[in-house]
């Protein structure tokens, strides 16, 4: 199959990069999730060898990670699994997560639920890393973002940016602490947790 691409995953993808250098250095297993076309999972992958990067999305999306990553081929990027974050988890632990651009897709309702199952899969130190356009404050930190947002809710109302001390609120229910808030590129946030017990 042709591979699906998304252009703005090779503008952000080094800024993205130099963070998780920063927080996932010394991870061994990563689960992300909505791992989208693959793209970003074949870039991290291959700067963090010592890192097993676990893609997961929808179900629907998973042929087009496959092809990202086999065409890679690289020795830690596991087969992608199916995780809706409505539906079932994986049963075991990884000692970090990651995800990007993913809340202001789902609903708020599954971002709660994202949130409220997390803990099921942290291991007991544990960080989670999210990217995204993000509120602060209950405002709009651009007027691009606040037209991306207009755009998302006039297509689908249940999306839509959400606001960084709503989903830290969501994050300090699961055990985690933010760690970092940092501006990034393009109106863009990378937020970083790490569990408390850790
Ligand atoms: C805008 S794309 C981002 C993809 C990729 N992470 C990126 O940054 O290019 C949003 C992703 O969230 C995923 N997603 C949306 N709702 C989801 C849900 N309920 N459970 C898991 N993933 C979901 C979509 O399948 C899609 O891959």
């Amino acid at each position: 199959m042709e591979k699906p691409y998304a252009p703005a995953c090779d503008r952000n993808r080094d800024s993205i990069l130099a963070v998780l250098l920063g927080h996932f250095a010394d991870r061994r297993e990563v689960l992300e999730i909505g791992s989208g076309t693959g793209q970003h999972a074949v870039h991290f992958a291959a700067a963090l060898p010592g890192l097993a990067w676990q893609c997961s999305d929808r179900e629907a999306n998973l042929p087009g990670i496959r092809s990202w990553l086999d065409e890679a081929a690289l020795p830690n990027t596991p087969p992608p699994i199916a995780l809706d974050v409505n539906g079932a988890w994986p049963a075991r632990r990884y000692d970090a997560v990651f995800s990007a651009n993913t809340l202001h897709i789902m609903g708020w309702a599954e971002v709660e639920r994202m949130f409220a199952r997390l803990p099921d899969v942290l291991a007991r130190d544990a960080k989670l890393v999210v990217y995204g356009p993000f509120n602060v404050g209950g405002r709009f930190t651009s007027e691009s973002n606040a037209a991306f947002d207009a755009q998302l809710r006039s297509k689908a109302p249940h999306q839509g940016l959400r606001d960084v001390e709503a989903v830290d609120a969501l994050a300090r229910s699961a055990g985690l602490v933010l760690v970092e808030d940092r501006a990034m590129p393009a109106n863009n946030r990378c937020l970083a947790w790490r569990t408390v017990a850790g």
